[in-house]
């Protein structure tokens, strides 16, 4: 088999984590970068991660959780943000980004910055927040891909209350708005999750050729 469908194969939503296995530095910089990786829509990156270490609030978040306790059993808890609205000033920025990174006049990117200003100007906040969620879900996916090459452990999350994220962490005055929440780190050996066979369609049943 390749070591692609052996990591996929590998890799489940853990439901118990063992809390005295801590990632290493090394690993979860390569965490970091994979995420810093992420592609989005236009390149604009409208995504904050936030890592809590903070035990005190992994236990405030739990109730908040549906009470899932690999919020705070997990080496490492991720809270995939997104932004609330995406300004002008966010373009211009990326804008200047890509000028400093590729050694570019901003002036000879211009048509696509007013292009992307003209877009997004046209959108209603939510269809913007909308928009800028789905980008968390690229990063969720490319997430529990790194994680499974490194052979560490995660379970992508969406059952929390992101409103009581949003109002515990003072997301909303930053712009954020918490989207996916994923816990990594090590399984317990008595979860059982592990053992169980991976229930997915077949092929057939999920590919149309034509
Ligand atoms: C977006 C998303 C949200 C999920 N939310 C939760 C969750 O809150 N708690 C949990 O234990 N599992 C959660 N899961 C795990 C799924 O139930 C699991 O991925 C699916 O059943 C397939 O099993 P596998 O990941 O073990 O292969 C979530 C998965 C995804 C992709």
């Amino acid at each position: 088999m390749h070591d692609i469908l052996k990591d996929l194969n590998w890799r489940y939503a853990t439901k118990k984590f063992d809390s005295t296995k801590i990632i290493s530095p090394e690993n979860l910089d390569i965490i970091k970068e994979s995420l810093r990786l992420v592609p989005t829509s236009y390149g604009l990156q409208p995504l904050k991660f936030i890592i809590v270490d903070s035990k005190e609030i992994r236990e405030q978040l739990k109730p908040i959780s549906y009470n899932q306790t690999q919020v705070v059993d997990a080496s490492h808890l991720i809270i995939i943000c997104c932004f609330q609205n995406t300004t002008d000033a966010h373009i211009d920025d990326f804008v200047s980004n890509i000028s400093s990174t590729r050694k570019v006049k901003i002036e000879s990117i211009q048509g696509y910055s007013d292009y992307m200003k003209s877009t997004i100007n046209g959108m209603n906040q939510q269809d913007i927040m909308h928009w800028n969620k789905n980008q968390a879900y690229i990063a969720l996916g490319q997430l529990l891909h790194t994680c499974a090459s490194l052979k560490i452990d995660a379970t992508p999350m969406e059952g929390f209350n992101p409103q009581e994220y949003d109002k515990l962490l003072n997301l909303t005055e930053k712009n954020l708005h918490a989207s996916l929440v994923v816990p990594i780190g090590y399984r317990h050996e008595e979860d059982s999750a592990q053992h169980q066979q991976k229930v997915r369609k077949s092929q057939n049943d999920l590919f149309i050729t034509i």
